[in-house]
């Protein structure tokens, strides 16, 4: 069985295109004047971040309301090939018009430690206060992804930082695997404090990591949970359908 929440979709296409339409619609249903709105690294979303760039949805996408955060990265320059605020980039392009003060990209200069102290530091005071209010998440959205070795953000499983709950960012001096970088993850906490959690899962590759999830393995994002829905878009061939 396929984790619950699963929409499954013909292609890696029609994933993205859904979560495009599943982020605007959470990002104009969201109360107040911001919308905070978490990123996933890695390949798989980088079609959804070029389509929001794209016709047809740049249009659409309130980008003046919307702050970017990202759910992790890996310690290397934000040039770096590595970089998940380089992958952002590339993919938003000159087309998407994000201001520049609602792109909080965590810190990479400093090490994996001191990184993720100033970047807890930078959602605690875009939050107003010091603790998880349970009625007030964080985020509106959150996306997420998973590894092909179960892991998901920089929670890789069997490491320390799965089971931190007082802080919301981690270190991960030892990432689980390659490229085997220093990573900065946002925590279980953290990364449950959200209106709407959305999974993008792709290709073949992630059919393992489905399945040890279906046997009932204890990977981290068992552990995540949402305010609102935790959904998931996998497509046919993660599915092994
Ligand atoms: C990262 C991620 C990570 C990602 C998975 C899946 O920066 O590595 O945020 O959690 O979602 O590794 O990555 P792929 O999409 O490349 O398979």
């Amino acid at each position: 069985p396929l984790p619950p929440g699963t929409d499954v979709m013909a292609d890696a296409e029609a994933t993205a295109r859904a979560a495009a339409e599943h982020l605007i619609e959470m990002a104009e249903s969201a109360e107040g004047d911001r919308v905070a709105i978490c990123l996933s690294g890695g390949s798989t979303p980088k079609r959804l971040y070029a389509l929001l760039a794209s016709p047809g949805f740049v249009e659409r996408v309130p980008w003046s309301r919307i702050h970017w955060f990202f759910g992790d990265d890996r310690v290397v320059p934000w040039d770096d090939a590595l970089s998940n605020v380089r992958m952002v980039r590339e993919a938003f392009g000159h087309a998407a018009p994000v201001p520049s003060t609602h792109l909080s990209f965590i810190p990479s200069d400093a090490g994996a430690e001191a990184g993720a102290r100033r970047y807890e530091r930078m959602l605690r005071d875009f939050y107003g206060a010091e603790r998880l209010d349970p009625n007030r998440p964080l985020f509106d959205l959150v996306l997420l992804g998973l590894g092909s070795d179960g892991h998901t953000a920089s929670l890789f499983p069997g490491k320390p930082a799965v089971a931190e709950r007082d802080s919301w960012v981690a270190p991960v001096p030892e990432a689980g695997m390659e490229p085997f970088v220093p990573r900065i993850t946002l925590t279980v906490p953290a990364l449950s404090s959200s209106r709407s959690t959305l999974f993008l899962v792709n290709g073949a590759g992630k059919r393992e990591p489905l399945q040890r999830l279906a046997d009932g393995e204890d990977l981290p994002v068992r552990h995540i949970r949402s305010n609102g829905r935790v959904r998931w878009f996998i497509d046919r061939e993660a599915a092994g359908l």
